[in-house]
């Protein structure tokens, strides 16, 4: 499909109906097949509960009136310092390099800005090489790795057979 790399970007605050549109999105975007070990689980609650909480920091792009991605973030305030926290950026396929994600994270930032944040926060794969080329692009740095543990139960010697116990 073709379309016209001139169409505006419009970024306007998330509203009740684009829930629904917006955890679809995501289900696409965020798939445990891609990032098997994700740590973050994408589901309804993440849209409904983070716009609950914070409706400023829910944002979503459209081109030609049609979705073309979304961000949803969040304010942390620690002792005196406030940070700004994207949570979830996600841009349909069809419309990815186009500045849709650019767009959506300047917008944030400076929503952010207004209310006292003075650092911003974001966490990925780090095998999401789309997204860390992005956000580095967009001036994050001090990259810290962090390591992620998992098991699986039924393999396990002795909570295998409490496994086996419970069937
Ligand atoms: C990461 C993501 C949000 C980028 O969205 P986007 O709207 O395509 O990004 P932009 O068009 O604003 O990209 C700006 C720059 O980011 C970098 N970038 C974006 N996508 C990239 C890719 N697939 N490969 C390499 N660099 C990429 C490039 O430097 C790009 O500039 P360029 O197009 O001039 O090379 C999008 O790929 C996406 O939705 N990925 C799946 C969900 C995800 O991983 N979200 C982030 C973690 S929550």
């Amino acid at each position: 499909m073709h379309f016209d790399q001139n169409e505006a970007v419009y970024v306007r605050g998330l509203g009740i109906d684009d829930i629904a549109p917006v955890y679809h999105l995501g289900e696409e975007l965020f798939t445990s097949d891609r990032y098997p070990y994700l740590y973050k689980i994408w589901g309804d609650w993440e849209v409904i509960g983070l716009y609950n909480a914070d409706p400023d920091y829910c944002l979503v792009a459209e081109i030609d009136g049609k979705l073309a991605g979304f961000i949803l973030g969040t304010i942390i305030t620690k002792a005196s310092w406030t940070y700004g926290y994207i949570r979830w950026l996600g841009v349909n396929p069809q419309f990815q390099r186009r500045r849709v994600a650019d767009k959506l994270v300047d917008q944030l930032v400076s929503r952010m800005i207004e209310d006292g944040a003075r650092f911003m926060l974001v966490d990925t794969d780090p095998n999401n090489t789309p997204a860390v080329k992005f956000f580095t692009r967009k001036g994050f740095g001090n990259l810290h790795q962090y390591v992620f543990l998992s098991m699986n139960l039924s393999k396990h010697e002795h909570y295998g057979r409490l496994i086996d116990y419970e069937h």
